[in-house]
């Protein structure tokens, strides 16, 4: 559509509008972001002025028949909700029915039910994480097997933070699916970065979820960082095991959820400071969504009451990925009193 002369250039035009659709509900799917989450209202306005299914048609190449989707397909349920959503809006609209629409709708139907599926973080350079998930949060035992809120928010503050890690050691506690530490290895230059684990599944997982994204397999590694993955239990670790670790930056996404983790928790950050004592101390980062605020309070509680002093990193980070904002997400530093 030709843009009048004289029209306002602060008014999006309708072509910019379609490229902000497709982007949107692109990030969004690939993310397997809530449906809710998806702006219907613009793509109702678009279809209303159209009276055109082409933009559906657009939608469906960037999300489910995109080559990233035959790549790493989100779960085949959530595939059939979006296309069932699609579906709906269209015949509501009284738009013309689009058969590629059924036909992606007869393919996930097709598929086999899983319990796990991948998600897509896209980076606004246009590449992203790949990471295959379970579909429930809480499975085989662990929480480890999705990507939770602050990891994606502790991923942000590592983009707009990259000097906190650049050339340094760093060990993540709890790592689960691995997003902050791929971001970290791609996007912030670490020396070397140690993810870690205590559950049996959520290691393998990890391993698989870093060969995905070049970090482990020596032929395919895109980055020059020294990465490794460790069984490492806060429970089962000594001092002697942490100093030969000699990192310089310590961080964790989501480990603070659960009174009982909180003490061991504590307890093992309460090491890993101690080790630090004699030598430039390690940078100690834990970011948390705060659900319960009794048990957060009780965090800072214990963490006090074992000498260890914290501040908040306020400040607001740069939204880059696709993750429900509602909750709380509290980043701190960590450090030993004197
Ligand atoms: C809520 S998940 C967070 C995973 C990931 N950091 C994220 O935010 O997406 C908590 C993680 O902490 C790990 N974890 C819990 N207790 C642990 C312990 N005692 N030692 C090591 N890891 C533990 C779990 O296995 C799980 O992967």
């Amino acid at each position: 559509m030709m843009e009048c002369a004289g029209s306002n250039k602060n008014v999006p035009s309708r072509k910019q509008n379609r490229v902000d659709i497709l982007k949107q509900f692109q990030s969004r799917f690939f993310a397997t972001s809530r449906l809710v989450s998806f702006p219907w209202t613009v793509l109702e306005n678009d279809l209303e002025l159209s009276k055109s299914s082409d933009v559906i048609l657009e939608i469906l190449k960037q999300t489910c028949l995109h080559a990233l989707c035959r790549k790493f397909p989100p779960s085949p349920r959530y595939r059939k909700c979006f296309i069932s959503e699609l579906i709906r809006r269209v015949e509501s609209a009284g738009c013309e029915p689009l058969d590629e629409l059924y036909d992606a709708l007869a393919e996930v139907v097709a598929a086999q039910d899983v319990t796990e599926g991948y998600r897509t973080y896209l980076l606004p350079r246009g590449d992203g994480v790949s990471l295959l998930e379970n579909v429930a949060l809480i499975s085989e035992g662990t929480t480890g097997l999705v990507t939770w809120e602050a990891a994606l928010y502790l991923a942000e503050w590592a983009l707009d933070h990259p000097q906190t890690f650049a050339g340094r050691k760093v060990l993540e506690l709890g790592s689960g699916a691995g997003l902050t530490g791929v971001v970290v290895c791609h996007s912030c230059g670490p020396s070397s970065y140690i993810f870690s684990d205590c559950h049996q599944s959520v290691l393998q997982r990890l391993r698989d979820n870093l060969s995905i994204n070049g970090l482990l397999n020596n032929k395919t590694k895109t980055t020059r960082t020294e990465v490794s993955v460790q069984e490492l239990d806060w429970t089962d670790m000594t001092e002697e095991r942490l100093k030969e670790f000699s990192v310089e930056v310590v961080i964790a996404a989501d480990v603070v959820y659960d009174p009982d983790v909180v003490v061991v928790l504590v307890q093992f950050l309460s090491k890993i400071l101690k080790c630090s004592r004699g030598r430039v101390p390690a940078e100690v980062l834990i970011c948390s969504t705060v659900r319960n605020p009794h048990t957060y309070a009780g965090f800072k509680h214990s963490l006090s009451d074992a000498g260890i002093g914290h501040r908040v990193m306020s400040g607001a980070v740069n939204h880059v990925f696709e993750y429900n904002r509602e909750s709380e997400i509290e980043l701190v530093q960590l450090y030993a009193c004197q």
